[in-house]
């Protein structure tokens, strides 16, 4: 079993000596970027997740880099990417949270063939939202995930918000060998049971952390995206107020995270407003305390003592201009419930799913596992151009980001309580025994998946097929 923690890494990689010099790998938000029309290809690669002095990782990439190159599109533009599959087994790219026709959705079996190994797939689609989105693999997604195929897809604003800078933060987390190998084993029946496959080592942008190199009153917009297939993050951001402009790439109103955390499940995602400070020290930790005990610093904001850039915070808004998101109707909603079930229960063992073809969650009693194209009929049948309330009921003890493909929903309530805002998202966060009630237009013809974004919840029966019809 793994028995590194990424901080004995992080040591033994020398890291610390260095930290708050290093430029930071990959901490640019556009090193990376490339035109709307483009090649991908998934393929094996080596690279230095571990730190720049440890073994190269083999990883599995899109062309080459770990994550996946950052691409760029305006909203509103055509985009198109070829993908070429050079691993040794079918591959799909699903564009995660971009509403798009269903046959560019990247789900083998039920949008498109998988892509077998020497074939390629065009997508084409037009983003109608601006946002922060990424693009995965939608096939044996545990391990192709878990082996670092994982990019950013930026949708930009045709006027974003007064900013001196933009970062972007991808988010991963491996399971590394004594050898900074990717260690075997995906999807053990105890782990998919429970929180799934987490790490001992959490990369931002492809390489272990460092400090992050800021000046003294500059304004970022930084773009966090939890890439992890399992770790669920609570970011604090010692010494800073960041505000948070959007969810999942849609706007919501500028507000500080409740209690100073910053909460985001895996695929989840947010855009932040982050003012450095004007007299500031040398040096402030950003830390993940999800896990409490497990908490470590994920980078550190390093000032360089020049002169501030401002002595106040800049003043220009930040509210981001809206997306074209159809308004649900709750007056006229068709209401279905979903609950989820299966995982370890606290001292009562499993909850009646084992046997079911390897299954250990299910909704409503259905358990869609593995690639998920088994021929199970749609969890639901949504008439097209209605809203849909959609409760979801979370019977387990576990943590749950669901996520719909297809379509943005509001997230209306947790256990009967109003959210504030009733923030847009395509994935949403459910604590254990949380009911959580999402309203959407279900406005997009095709069949959809809805899953647990924990990857191993997903394979093990965590998933299933909404159909707008
Ligand atoms: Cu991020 Cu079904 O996907
Ligand atoms: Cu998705
Ligand atoms: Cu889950």
């Amino acid at each position: 079993p793994p028995d590194l923690t990424r901080r004995q890494l992080w040591t033994a990689g020398g890291a610390l000596a260095l930290a708050g010099t290093l430029p930071g790998r990959g901490h640019a938000a556009s090193a990376t970027s490339v035109p709307a029309s483009l090649r991908l290809t998934a393929e094996p690669a080596r690279a230095l997740i571990a730190g720049d002095d440890q073994p190269a990782t083999a990883v599995w990439s899109y062309s080459g880099s770990v994550p996946g190159p950052v691409l760029r599109v305006r909203q509103g533009a055509r985009f198109r990417a070829t993908v070429e599959n050079r691993l040794d087994e079918g591959t799909t790219v699903h564009w995660h949270g971009i509403r798009l026709p269903n046959a560019m959705d990247g789900v083998p079996g039920l949008t498109q063939p998988s892509i077998k190994p020497g074939g390629s797939f065009a997508y084409e689609f037009t983003p109608p939202d601006a946002g922060t989105f990424w693009y995965h693999p939608h096939d044996n997604g545990l391990v192709q995930q878990g082996r670092g195929l994982a990019g950013a897809l930026i949708v930009e604003e045709r006027e974003p918000p007064r900013v001196d800078r933009e970062l972007l933060w991808v988010i991963q987390d491996w399971r590394l060998t004594r050898g900074t190998q990717i260690a075997p084993g995906f999807g053990g029946r105890m782990e998919a049971a429970m929180g799934g496959r987490l790490g001992n080592t959490v990369t931002v942008n492809g390489g272990v952390p460092d400090a992050l190199n800021v000046r003294a009153g500059e304004r970022v917009r930084l773009r966090i995206i939890n890439a992890a297939t399992a770790r669920i993050m609570a970011l604090r951001f010692e010494g800073h107020r960041p505000v948070v402009i959007a969810f999942d790439g849609q706007p919501c109103e500028p507000h500080e995270p409740a209690g100073g955390r910053l909460l985001l499940g895996p695929a989840m995602r947010a855009d932040v407003i982050l003012d450095m400070v004007s007299e500031p020290r040398r040096r402030y930790a950003v830390i993940d305390d999800f896990y409490g005990r497990s908490a470590y610093e994920l980078v550190a904001l390093a000032y360089d003592g020049s002169a501030p850039l401002r002595g106040h915070p800049l003043d220009a808004p930040v509210r981001l201009p809206p997306n074209p998101l159809p308004e649900p109707d709750l007056a006229t909603a068709e209401r279905h419930e979903l609950a989820l079930q299966g995982g370890m229960m606290g001292g009562r063992g499993m909850m009646g799913m084992m046997g079911m073809r390897g299954a250990a969650w299910a909704i409503n009693g259905m358990s869609m596992t593995g690639r998920g194209d088994t021929g199970m009929p749609p969890l639901l049948t949504l008439a097209r151009g209605r809203t849909c309330v959609l409760s979801l009921r979370n019977e387990t003890a576990w943590w749950h980001p669901m996520h719909m493909h297809g379509h943005s929903f509001r997230v209306l309530t947790r256990n009967g309580t109003a959210v504030a805002g009733a923030e847009w998202g395509d994935t949403v966060l459910v604590e254990p025994r949380q009911t959580v009630e999402v309203a959407f237009v279900a406005d997009n013809p095709g069949d959809w998946m809805l899953h647990c974004h924990v990857m191993d919840h997903e394979v093990s029966g965590l998933m299933g097929v909404l159909r707008v019809a």
